[in-house]
């Protein structure tokens, strides 16, 4: 089977990154990392790529004068390095129509959150806030709305009457670090479609 090349996009500490990594290493996903972008220099997931010798690109949004300017290089980046596929890993911007266009159906986001639950930016602290008794984990295909495609995969865990961000976040990592990985295997090996919102896997 050949080899998707795919390229991570991240703004933070790069965990899920990791585990997308070491699944395609163990040859549990049948990809390669051919480039990790990120938006943020000082994004600890970017020094571990380097530690791991893959090819990297720092392109900071802030250096530029529009967001499409700054698209316009991300997608220049993945051109060169000859990607299929493009998995959001906290990746913490929003992509626009064009550039969604330039890959469609092949970007995948992780969202920590039973979406359409608790889109956005703390999804955990917002998940706590509104009462919940579970939450859990989403990925999904991405469009031009914020956390918002068809759902390849969900995960579910309980919320604890004594949890706070911290241990909440902690649980869902697990799921997502379970979730992401076989998500995309699954996307890579098997037979699907979209129908409306739903991936269906035949
Ligand atoms: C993860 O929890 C991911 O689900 C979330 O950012 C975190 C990144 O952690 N993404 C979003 O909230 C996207 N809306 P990581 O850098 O350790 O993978």
């Amino acid at each position: 089977m050949s080899q998707a090349r795919v390229a991570i996009l991240l703004s933070g500490r790069g965990s899920n990154f990791l585990e997308l990594h070491g699944a395609m290493v163990r040859k549990e996903v049948p990809a390669e990392i051919a480039l990790v972008v990120s938006n943020v220099a000082e994004a600890p997931g970017l020094e571990k790529a380097r530690s791991l010798r893959l090819p990297t690109v720092c392109l900071p949004h802030r250096h530029e004068a529009t967001r499409e300017a700054h698209e316009a290089k991300v997608l220049a980046a993945l051109g060169r390095a000859e990607v299929d596929w493009v998995c959001l890993a906290g990746y913490m911007r929003l992509l626009s129509a064009s550039f969604v266009a330039e890959y469609p159906e092949r970007i995948l986001n992780i969202h920590p959150s039973l979406l359409p639950a608790f889109p956005g930016r703390n999804a955990q602290e917002q998940a706590l806030e509104w009462g919940v008794r579970v939450s859990g984990c989403t990925v999904h295909l991405v469009d031009e709305e914020l956390d918002h495609g068809p759902i390849v995969m969900q995960r579910v865990v309980p919320v604890h009457d004594d949890d706070n961000p911290i241990s909440l976040s902690a649980r869902i990592l697990v799921e997502e670090h379970r979730i992401y990985p076989e998500a995309l295997g699954r996307l890579l090996t098997e037979r699907w479609r979209i129908s409306g919102r739903r991936v269906i896997f035949s």
